[in-house]
Order: structure tokens, then sequence, then C-alpha cells
């Protein structure tokens, strides 16, 4: 094996690994505040909404992040939705953060409302019983104690999305994996680039998912103190 090429072409893990952390943390975000009106929906008292959600989700859920993507990158254009670029932003990195927000939507909903469902019916009660209308109580009693509970579960995800959105590189954004594919056509060395991209996710998901311990751990001794 040849690391020989680093020299030359470490700027290209470098960058690629820039723009997967931006595509994460952008579909993290964007992730989030979809999934939490898929959540709401979820929860709703209205049967049609509330199916609404359910559909959204096992179908996000039940189909492969690839087609999600080719179905917003390929096919929405055909129906004439075409995604605008935002200064230094391509319409495709804007197509990958919403297909990739999208898919990650089902899944921050699902953790979003096991976190609302484990808090204790009697908080919403005494909530209620204090005066405080469904909405206050649902805002400043139910959702701070869930978040709380879904934190560990929240960072799990974003270690997911390191992950997923290596599948980005498909439509020609340069991420990490963008990058290695790159160098392993310049330097016609199958292995060795591979090897660097992968050393790199693992050590970001593998810190990530050390932080998450001890911010669970954290939490933990909050609890019990
Ligand atoms: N590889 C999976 C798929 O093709 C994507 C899973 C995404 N998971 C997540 N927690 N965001 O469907």
């Amino acid at each position: 094996m040849d690391f020989g090429f680093l020299k030359e072409y470490s700027q290209f893990f470098i960058d690629g690994t820039k723009i997967t952390i931006m595509i994460s943390l952008s579909t993290l975000i964007l992730g989030f505040m979809i999934g939490t009106i898929v959540c709401l929906g979820r929860l709703s008292k209205v049967k049609i909404i509330k199916f609404i959600s359910g559909a959204y989700i096992e179908f996000l859920r039940g189909t492969p992040l690839l087609i999600q993507l080719y179905i917003i990158y390929f096919g929405l254009p055909t129906l004439g939705i075409q995604f605008p670029s935002i200064g230094p932003i391509t319409s495709d990195y804007i197509a990958a953060v919403i297909a990739l927000s999208i898919n990650s939507s089902a899944y921050i909903a699902e953790i979003l409302r096991s976190g609302i469902q484990s808090i204790d019916k009697g908080q919403m009660e005494a909530s209620r019983s204090l005066g405080l209308d469904y909405s206050t109580s649902m805002k400043h009693v139910i959702i701070p104690q869930a978040l709380k509970n879904v934190l560990p579960a929240l960072a799990n995800e974003f270690i997911v999305l390191v992950k997923e959105s290596s599948i980005a590189s498909i439509i020609g954004i340069h991420d990490l994996m963008y990058s290695a594919d790159t160098v392993k056509g310049s330097t016609y060395l199958a292995f060795e680039p591979l090897i660097v991209a992968s050393i790199i996710y693992f050590v970001l998901t593998f810190s990530l998912s050390k932080l998450v311990g001890v911010f669970e751990s954290k939490l933990g001794n909050s609890e019990s103190k």
C-alpha cells in the first residue's frame, strides 16, 4: 500500500470532510424542523392529520434513501420544480440536503414522539390544573423535558447522517466520499483513498459517539441529584 499520494491530495480530503460536516449539520437542523411538525401531526387528535403523518413516516422509513434522493434530484425537475442556487450553495447541494432532511425527519419525528410519550401523564395534568392551556403546557412543561430525554438519540441521528450523507456524492456533491472517488480516479489507486476516507468517517463518528456518551452520563447525573 502506498499513501504517498496524500502529500498532493490531502486538501481534497480536508475539503470533502468540511462538506460532509456541513451537509450533516444542515440536514440535522432542517430534519429537526420538519420532524417536529411531523411529530406534532402524529400526536394530533385530528384523525386525517395523524394518518398523513403516520403514512409520511412509514413511507420514508420503508423506501431506500437512494430512491428518495433520485426522486428529488431527477424526478422533481421533470415536474418543473427546480431548486435555486443561493450564492455559493448550489442547487444540487440543496437537493441533497432536502432529500436527506426529509428522510431524517421521519426518524426524528419518531424520536421526538417517543420523547414526548415518555413524559408522565401527570405532568400534563399538573400543568393543566395550574391553569395553563394545552399548548402552553406542551411548550413550557412537556417539550423541555422531552427534549432532554431525546438529546442522545438526536445526537445518534447526527452520527447516522454523517455516514448517510456519503450518498450525496452520487449526484456530484464534493463530500468526503466524492473526494475519495476523485483521488481514486486520479491516482489509479483503488484501495488507499477509500481507506483514508473510511478512517476520517470513523474518526468523526467515533468521536461524536464518545461525546454522546459523556453527554448521557452528565444528563444521568443531573437526573439522580
Ligand atoms: N440507508 C438507509 C436507507 O437507505 C437510510 C437510513 C437513514 N436513517 C436515519 N436514521 N436517518 O433507507
